[in-house]
């Protein structure tokens, strides 16, 4: 009744099974490269913005109040494992659905008053969209933690479409940074136990800094009457 399968035949079926997964690996691949160049233009799109506003405020005010402007485009490593963390599948389609953190631009700024003004100006671009604003300035996290975080869509122009795309923005004063950076290192340390003492001091460290962000933001008032 059946063919006989002999070895030519399963070899060539081996091939054609080969060729079909090979394909769509392929297609996979170039799917989620796509993606990630898109990112990478929503995030030079929005270190772009922040640039300008730091020009316009300095040609106004005659300072920056940019410090810094850093970006990063999630690895692949972080985006698999994330998303094995939230029990979603791995894919473009996933990754656009359930990451709002692929693109990310972390502005660090010289006063605390700058960093809401800054956030102000951009949210009023009339191509931005909100979607999400954490304020942990005026909420900090337990641990100490002080950032303002916005999550914005950015549209981004192709050829043929205007795509809009997911960006987080941290923006931070440089004691907030400096705070930040230290406890990323002590928490990650991987030769030494994160201790009860350690979180203590460090909620310590965050109560000082705070105090001198908002010394400083007296005196660059002063300075400027
Ligand atoms: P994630 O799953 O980490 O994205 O958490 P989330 O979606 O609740 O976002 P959240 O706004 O709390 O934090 C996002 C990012 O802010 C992190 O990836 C860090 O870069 C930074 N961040 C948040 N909390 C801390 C903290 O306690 N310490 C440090 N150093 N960075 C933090
Ligand atoms: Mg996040």
């Amino acid at each position: 009744m059946f063919p006989k399968i002999d070895s030519a035949m399963l070899s060539r079926i081996g091939n054609f099974l080969d060729s079909t997964f090979e394909e769509w690996g392929k297609e996979k691949l170039e799917n989620y490269n796509t993606l990630m160049a898109y990112y990478k233009c929503a995030m030079m799109e929005i270190e772009t913005k922040f640039n300008v506003l730091n020009e316009e405020f300095s040609l106004q005010f005659d300072r920056n109040p940019i410090n810094s402007i850093k970006t990063r485009l999630k690895s692949y490593e972080s985006i698999k494992e994330k998303l094995k963390r939230m029990d979603k599948p791995f894919g473009a389609e996933s990754i656009e659905e359930n990451l709002s953190d692929v693109a990310g631009v972390r502005v660090v700024c010289s006063f605390p008053k700058d960093v809401y003004e800054l956030a102000e100006a951009l949210l009023k671009q009339d191509d931005i969209k909100l979607i999400e604003k954490k304020d942990y300035i005026a909420n900090p996290k337990p641990n100490g933690y002080r950032s303002l975080h916005l999550i914005v869509a950015v549209p981004i122009f192709l050829a043929k479409e205007k795509r809009y795309m997911k960006v987080e923005i941290q923006l931070r004063t440089i004691a907030m940074d400096f705070w930040a950076s230290l406890e990323h290192q002590l928490r990650y340390k991987k030769d030494t136990e994160f201790t009860e003492e350690m979180a203590q001091e460090l909620l310590d460290c965050a109560t000082l800094s705070a105090k001198l962000d908002e010394k400083m933001d007296k005196l660059r008032e002063t300075v400027h009457k």
